[in-house]
């Protein structure tokens, strides 16, 4: 039995991962706040709707999918129903295994999630780091379970921070250069309709092009720049900009503002 305390958005998601990957519903349960949203989960995926402490109670794996200010109360209430042969897996930004550790009170697995809104569409890059009593067969459980809804790849927990500023925040840097990108065909002329579907496209190919193909994406963008040509000219004022250091930068306050929220 699988339980997801606190189905919201990526509870959801991750629980309509499951049911599509061809979980049974009757082997998920899933908790909500309010009743009108406990209905909805009822009615949409067929699955058991029940109180904290009783998915607690039953479930040999707990997924715990509340934000994380609401995290110190969730696990308070259902510490009592947590032995140490359950494993407890974290999905919330910036809780650390640590944290959860210290809270249930018993030598728990717990294994830290980081996932990213692509999961919506089965997507997701989801890395994940064991805390202190979390082996071996506790992430190849979390990586089966997060496997239906996109990639999953092991970090040291020291890199958390670093991955949410990477792969968590990574799909709104791409989101924000699609944007400009299509500002920039409005600026030649181009029908805002028209600018979005070339440039999302190209985006869409780019991508998959980098997941199949293993090529380094230097050896991809070589591919089209060719000498005295037009994305050269492209690139030239890129390097003029200076928008690579301005990625390094960015990515480096996101890990720094990842840190200091962690922190409190
Ligand atoms: N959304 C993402 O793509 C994403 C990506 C990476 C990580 N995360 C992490 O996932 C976690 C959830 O994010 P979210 O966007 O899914 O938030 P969300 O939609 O607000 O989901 C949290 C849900 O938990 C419910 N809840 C809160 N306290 C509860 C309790 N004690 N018992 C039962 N249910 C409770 C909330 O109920 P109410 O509706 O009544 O508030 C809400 O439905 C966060 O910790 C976040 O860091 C999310």
């Amino acid at each position: 039995m699988i339980a997801i305390l606190g189905t919201g958005k990526m509870g959801e998601a991750l629980l309509s991962g499951l049911v599509r990957a061809g979980l049974p519903p009757n082997e998920i349960m899933a908790t909500a706040r309010r009743e009108d949203r406990a209905a909805a989960l009822r009615e949409s995926y067929g699955v058991r709707v029940v109180s904290n402490a009783e998915a607690a109670k039953a479930a040999e794996t707990i997924i715990l999918a509340v934000k994380p200010q609401d995290m110190g109360t969730l696990l308070a209430e259902i510490a009592p129903y947590v032995p140490a042969d359950r494993l407890v897996i974290t999905v919330a930004a910036g809780i650390t295994t640590a944290f959860v550790e210290s809270r249930l009170g018993e030598a728990v697995p717990v294994v830290r999630v980081m996932s990213n809104t692509p999961v919506l569409v089965d997507e997701a890059m989801s890395v994940i780091s064991p805390g202190a009593h979390a082996g071996e067969r506790h992430l190849e459980r979390t990586e089966a379970l997060l496997k239906p809804v996109g990639k999953v790849l092991r970090i040291p927990e020291s890199q958390q921070d670093a991955a949410t500023a990477l792969s968590g925040s990574g799909p709104a840097y791409f989101f924000y250069l699609v944007e400009a990108m299509v500002d920039a065909g409005i600026l030649l002329g181009m029908p805002r309709a028209a600018a979005l579907d070339m440039v999302t496209q190209s985006i869409v190919g780019a991508a998959i092009m980098l997941r199949d193909s293993g090529e380094h994406p230097v050896i991809l963008r070589e591919a089209v720049t060719s000498p005295g040509g037009t994305t050269i000219a492209a690139i030239a004022e890129l390097e003029r900009h200076k928008v690579r250091a301005a990625f390094l930068d960015a990515i480096e306050a996101a890990r720094d503002r990842s840190r200091q929220l962690a922190s409190g």
